[in-house]
């Protein structure tokens, strides 16, 4: 069709990153099987959905320069949620009211048709933090490719009256109940306290404001970005990214956090009556996690797997920027669970196992190495008060990416201090060390992901390594026994 998106700043932007894609992608740390640009830079998933019998997934997207820009939305899809597929870029900021970026937002299907409903960000010459317009506004497809920008934009244009902060106000999420959607937003209050807004609609198009549906109390962060809300088993889980959340003992300490609240929406009121703040990630690199529910009726989270304003080393190579492995969410009682998409197996290749392997010291495994491949292990902790793993080891840089339990403070440490280039660091999280404890790592090119206890802890991390770096050890103070292990490799799962 001889459209809008054939307009020449989407086109540009296609063309200038098919010129670079084959540089970028054959860099030493450019993941396999993660999505990543082709160019540029790459932050949050945005629009994670399915439609026609596929999943979209787009992000925001800088394909120019490696470094935060005007925003586009890059898009990938895929049948499997394991396998992906580029596509053009589905939006660029081509219209007065998101001339300076398509921010954040969300995907739905509607009379056959996937909607795009996103936040429009024009500078202004006011000063600092508040020299922002911002709007929601939508786009519409109807073969999943090419989006267009119907004239009725922005579908809401100005921030609600009350204690609402008029100028930040991003990120829509979009579901729907009974006869209605229903959008969340990221928004804060007049004296910077981050909160979320609640809008009804009929048709995606008219907008009516409900309420402020929860709002932070104490270090709760002064803005809430990229808000989503699901129903669970028959509780609401609101997951959402405070921004400036301050270090609490080993928490918070990335600049911004992400993580969940659970309780029950009122739809007529627009209220969330929730309990505690849980992270979704103790790691480094997790942020603006999105969720979409798939197929089989599972709720599935993919988020941005890095952070802002992080030392980000394949900047110099034209690149930064990826998403995590889609992850499975379920909830016991007031917890989610976070673990692997399961069907990620179908990239497994050449399995090494060993069983019931003492470790005494420090031991390495034959053929157990690789930076591309996915480590799963029951270990018998009983006889070790500390142990751990080591990863990507590249003994002769000093190189090494250390996942450490410690027994007595209930401890398990992730410490990146040696890993190579980029940013250092140590996180801690509290875990309930039992004495049979199954370990799940996946390991790309510059990224690692670890799942603990069957998604009871998730750590996240990028790292830089050199290629030499693919060594993996077992290490304890006392004894520790290798119940099962198993390590394949991962096969390439992006075209
Ligand atoms: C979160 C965020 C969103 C915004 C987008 C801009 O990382 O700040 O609130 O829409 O990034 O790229």
């Amino acid at each position: 069709m001889p459209a809008k998106h054939q307009n020449d700043i989407r086109r540009q932007a296609d063309e200038f990153i098919a010129k670079q894609k084959g540089k970028v992608s054959s860099h030493p740390w450019y993941l396999q099987y993660h999505v990543m640009p082709q160019a540029g830079w790459m932050n949050d998933p945005n629009g994670f959905s399915y439609f026609n019998g596929e999943y979209h997934l787009f992000y925001q997207h800088h394909p120019y320069d490696p470094t935060w820009g005007p925003m586009y939305w890059g898009h990938v899809k895929s049948k499997d949620l394991v396998h992906w597929e580029h596509l053009p870029v589905a939006l660029a900021p081509d219209e007065e009211y998101d001339r300076d970026g398509c921010f954040s937002g969300s995907a739905i299907e509607k009379d056959g048709k996937h909607v795009l409903l996103y936040t429009g960000n024009v500078w202004t010459e006011r000063d600092e933090d508040d020299n922002l317009i911002q709007v929601q506004a939508t786009a519409v497809s109807e073969d999943g490719i090419y989006y267009e920008k119907p004239g009725d934009n922005p579908v809401i244009a100005s921030a609600p009256e009350g204690d609402i902060h008029p100028l930040h106000f991003r990120d829509p999420k979009v579901w729907q109940h009974e006869d209605d959607y229903y959008m969340v937003l990221g928004s804060k209050t007049k004296a910077n306290t981050g909160q979320v807004l609640l809008y009804r609609s009929p048709d995606l198009l008219e907008w009516e404001f409900v309420a402020v549906m929860a709002k932070g109390e104490g270090n709760f962060g002064f803005m809430w970005e990229c808000p989503d809300l699901f129903d669970l088993d028959g509780k609401d889980v609101l997951v959402m990214s405070p921004q400036g959340v301050e270090p609490e003992g080993d928490a918070y300490h990335n600049l911004h956090q992400s993580g969940y609240v659970i309780g029950n929406l009122d739809y007529a009121t627009g209220k969330l009556d929730y309990g505690a703040f849980h992270m979704l990630d103790h790691g480094f690199d997790f942020y603006a996690p999105q969720t979409t529910m798939d197929e089989k009726g599972r709720r599935i989270l993919i988020a941005w797997m890095d952070m802002w304003e992080s030392e980000m080393p394949t900047q110099n190579a034209g690149y930064a920027g990826a998403m995590t492995i889609p992850r499975v969410v379920t909830r016991k009682a007031d917890k989610l669970y976070i673990t692997p998409l399961p069907e990620l197996k179908n990239l497994r290749e050449n399995m090494v196992a060993h069983q019931q392997v003492k470790v005494e010291g420090e031991t390495s495994l034959p053929e157990v190495a690789g930076d591309c491949i996915e480590l799963e292990m029951t270990l018998d902790t009983s006889q070790a008060s500390e142990f751990g793993i080591k990863l990507r080891v590249d003994k002769a840089a000093g190189q090494e990416t250390v996942l450490q339990f410690n027994k007595d403070t209930g401890l398990v440490i992730l410490d990146r201090n040696n890993s190579g280039e980029g940013p250092g660091g140590v996180r801690k999280a509290s875990l309930e060390i039992t004495d049979l404890l199954d370990v799940q790592i996946f390991i790309d090119k510059s990224s690692v992901e670890i799942f603990l206890n069957g998604g009871e802890r998730v750590m996240t991390t990028r790292i830089y390594p050199t290629e030499q770096a693919k060594g993996v050890s077992f290490f304890t103070d006392k004894s520790l026994t290798l119940v099962s292990l198993k390590k394949w490799d991962l096969k390439q799962a992006i075209k």
